[in-house]
């Protein structure tokens, strides 16, 4: 039987992707290569959301695709490509928002949040319309239906779910108007996925928006400041190394951090520094970070360095990329009536 597809995008919104990324999503884009048949996408569309910069944008991008292919995503068995690549995201998500009722959208409440930060001049037509192309980014990619149809699987984190639903509502509509074409997408949480804090203010997520320089850390981040924040990670006023949410929030991001990098339980990490402190506890978690990022960012260098390299890399992955959209395209323009 088919392999369950599995599609997921991520943004081209910074220089680097940070630790927070890597442990709640790409290090499961990694794994889900060999459960999956994995379409992997840099979604520049959605970049360009909120007023943006054409040239940091491009920089950004293959950046991005860069640190993917570092990580360990691998061309050849998974589907790595750039959004504006496969022009028909944009024309599926055309399709499917004369589709999507105009309240039903003004009801996402990531749009709520995304817009009142924004201010009402500031607010495109595409930040309202965006859970719409995410929706033609999910279904372009859906296996024919059919009773051996593979599943299509999305990870979702919780901020996301609403608009998985929409996704699954847009898929029965066009299915019942215009008759079976999507499989409706699932949502699934990755085994593994981890969530981080900001090591400065370890209640709050590890975020590119809201945390500091100091409290975040960067895939691409030279040794010495990374090695540095984490040992600058605010703890707390004891010396026990054990896991504690409510009491020890700095303690217990650490220790995730720690547990998840290096596959020990965080069981065996407290019996491992029982009595010993912060500061060595501190050091070696460093070391373990260095020791994940450094291969990749000196991968992810080698690549950008290489631009031909790269450039053939993502022309061969909107290949694969295309080869699906088109054919799911000609049955969706067929069944429209173009
Ligand atoms: P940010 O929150 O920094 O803006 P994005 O929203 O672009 O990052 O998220 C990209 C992916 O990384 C998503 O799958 C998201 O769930 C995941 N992610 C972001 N921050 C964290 C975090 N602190 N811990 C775990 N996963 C995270
Ligand atoms: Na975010």
């Amino acid at each position: 039987p088919a392999l369950p597809r599995v599609f997921s995008g991520i943004q081209p919104t910074a220089d680097s992707f940070h630790l927070g990324n890597y442990l709640g999503a790409l290090r499961q884009w990694v794994a889900m290569q060999d459960t999956h048949d994995a379409f992997y996408c840099v979604v520049d569309l959605h970049a360009i959301t909120i007023e943006h910069d054409p040239a940091v944008l491009r920089r950004r991008t293959k950046v991005a695709a860069a640190q993917l292919l570092a990580m360990g995503v691998d061309p050849d068995r998974a589907t790595v490509f750039v959004q504006s690549h496969v022009p028909e995201h944009a024309e599926l998500a055309w399709v499917l928002g004369c589709l999507t009722g105009f309240g039903e959208a003004g009801r996402m409440t990531q749009f709520k949040d995304k817009s009142s930060k924004q201010g009402s001049a500031g607010t495109s037509v595409g930040l309202f319309t965006y859970p719409v192309l995410q929706a033609a980014d999910i279904l372009l990619y859906s296996p024919e239906p059919g009773p051996d149809a593979p599943d299509l699987r999305v990870p979702v984190g919780e901020d996301q779910r609403q608009h998985l639903e929409l996704t699954r509502t847009l898929a029965g509509r066009f299915n019942h108007r215009f008759g079976e074409t999507f499989v409706a997408p699932e949502a699934f949480i990755p085994k593994d996925a981890a969530k981080i804090t900001d090591l400065q203010e370890p209640t709050a997520k590890m975020s590119k928006s809201a945390s500091s320089p100091q409290g975040i850390v960067d895939v691409l981040e030279d040794p010495g400041p990374m090695r540095k924040k984490i040992m600058r990670a605010v703890t707390d006023t004891g010396s026990e190394v054990v896991y504690d949410e409510e009491k020890k929030a700095g303690v217990t991001n650490l220790l995730r951090i720690y547990s998840a990098l290096e596959g020990t339980s965080v069981a065996d990490l407290e019996a491992r520094y029982a009595g010993s402190g912060y500061g060595q506890f501190k050091k070696d978690l460093a070391q373990v970070v260095l020791d994940t990022f450094t291969p990749i960012r000196e991968r992810t260098l080698r690549l950008l360095d290489d631009e031909e390299r790269l450039e053939r890399l993502l022309a061969h992955g909107a290949g694969r990329a295309s080869a699906v959209a088109e054919r799911t395209m000609e049955i969706v323009r067929d069944r429209v009536g173009f």
